[in-house]
């Protein structure tokens, strides 16, 4: 018989590299990984380009339940995210969706939809997914739960230099002022807001590089894993 598998949820801050620390630990352990923003990005192009009125909400139900959100893999390997079959993968990463898509992770209608869907791919477990309320309402079984964290500074200056190298015309201050704002909608919104738990694990990754990063949350996992095949 082989390891048992466990789920492992990643939440945090906006920019905190949640993402790459989840796709390591999934391609490392041979698990699923799943981005749930890219689901809540997924839904919120939808929503944009039916013009629907994020206040209506009997109009968003109905939106809703013209939605299909997937992921499926290309040819390598690599994983993207579908809206009604469409690859949407880039054109969910615009600026247009991301200074939309707080406003519609807000709905608990949309939020309903997309948890019983990742609920749903973590079912028979060895998923890692990351997000904002993966520990605490997706997964509240989790077997491992990180919560990531740096300094706005750090976080502003690595997404600065991320844009500035695609090419993309952004001032540092832009960046930060767009952060905090992310980071104060995602963390006191009513529904499901970003928080933490005593069973989470707190990585700040401030002053670590990804190596450093990857081998604390690996042992984490080995741990969680060895605890989990004593049953
Ligand atoms: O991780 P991201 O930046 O792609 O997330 C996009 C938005 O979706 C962000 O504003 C927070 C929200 N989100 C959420 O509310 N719950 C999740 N599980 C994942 C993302």
């Amino acid at each position: 018989m082989g390891q048992p598998k466990i789920n492992i949820a990643i939440d945090g801050y906006s920019s905190c590299g949640k993402g790459t620390l989840a796709k390591a630990l999934a391609t490392a352990l041979n698990y699923v990984f799943i981005d749930s923003g890219a689901m809540y990005r997924a839904v919120t192009l939808f929503l944009m380009r039916h013009g629907v009125d994020l206040d209506d909400l009997p109009q968003v139900e109905q939106a809703l339940s013209h939605v299909q959100v997937a992921f499926e893999m290309d040819d390598s390997g690599v994983s993207f995210v579908t809206l009604n079959d469409e690859n949407v993968e880039n054109e969910i990463r615009s600026i247009a969706v991301a200074s939309k898509v707080s406003e519609v992770a807000k709905i608990q209608a949309v939020r309903d939809k997309l948890v019983y869907l990742q609920q749903q791919m973590g079912a028979k477990k060895g998923v890692v997914m990351d997000g904002r309320d993966i520990g605490t309402v997706v997964f509240p079984d989790a077997e491992l739960k990180i919560f990531m964290t740096a300094s706005v500074e750090v976080r502003a200056q690595r997404r600065f230099a991320e844009l500035v190298a695609k090419g993309d015309v952004v001032t540092f201050e832009e960046i930060s002022e767009n952060l905090k704002h992310r980071d104060s909608v995602d963390s006191s919104r009513e529904n499901s807001p970003l928080t933490m738990t005593a069973d989470y694990r707190v990585l700040d990754n401030s002053d670590m590089d990804r190596d450093a990063q990857f081998a604390l949350a690996m042992a984490w996992a080995d741990e969680a894993i060895a605890a989990n095949s004593q049953f």
